[in-house]
């Protein structure tokens, strides 16, 4: 009788390992991660959606974004001498140029500038700790006179500076395209800015 308990024990034992499920198999090769988002990409996606084109590059007659002049502001040879006139009346505040980069409103004339990687007229020479500035304080040239309208530096300067630095990596990729945009014209009375 105790034999035959014992012998049920040890079945019982067995029949209780039969039924554990094996052991996890041994790791195998994970699958390789999806390629990281690079830098440039990251600023070109950023740029993109932000529409920095929408007022940096010239539009055409049609109204476009002209691509072959992208990021390179306000085309010096459109020459703008200042406020339209008559001045806006009924009611309308801003006025802005059939080339969609010259903005006159009550802070004068702005005129958007050349983003391209062009050493002497775009930031081609710009440190990126001046791009950050520029963007996050809102200042010309990252420690110059306070941006004018209607640059959104207020909205941009949320941007992480992980993506402020992703968007100056990807600014210096783009064509480098010569084009010195002209001064402000400051309001009437005003001194002139720089
Ligand atoms: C609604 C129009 C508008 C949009 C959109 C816009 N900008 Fe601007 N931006 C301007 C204008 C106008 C100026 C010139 C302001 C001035 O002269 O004070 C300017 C100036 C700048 C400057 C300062 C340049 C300097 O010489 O100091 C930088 C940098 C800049 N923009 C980057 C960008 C980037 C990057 C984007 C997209 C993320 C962008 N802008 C989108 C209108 C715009």
């Amino acid at each position: 009788m105790k034999l035959a308990t014992s012998g049920m024990v040890i079945v019982a034992l067995v029949l209780i390992a039969a039924c554990t499920p094996p052991a996890a198999p041994p790791p195998t090769a994970e699958a390789p991660a999806p390629p990281a988002q690079s830098a440039v990409e990251r600023g070109k996606y950023l740029v993109t959606v932000q529409d920095c084109n929408g007022c940096h590059t010239p539009f055409t007659e049609k109204g476009e974004p002209d691509m072959t002049r992208m990021l390179s502001g306000h085309p010096q040879a459109v020459s703008v001498t200042g406020p339209p006139r008559p001045p806006l009346s009924g009611g309308w505040l801003v006025a802005i140029s059939n080339t969609n980069t010259a903005w006159s409103g009550p802070w004068g004339v702005s005129f958007t500038t050349n983003l391209t990687p062009d050493r002497e007229t775009g930031i081609g020479a710009w440190s990126e700790e001046a791009f950050v500035n520029a963007i996050r304080q809102g200042k010309k040239g990252g420690s110059g006179r306070d941006l004018l309208p209607p640059m959104p530096w207020r909205m941009y300067a949320n941007l992480t500076d992980e993506d402020l630095k992703a968007v100056f990596a990807y600014l210096q990729t783009i064509p480098a395209i010569e084009n010195r945009v002209p001064n402000p014209i400051p309001p009437p009375g005003a001194p002139p800015t720089e």
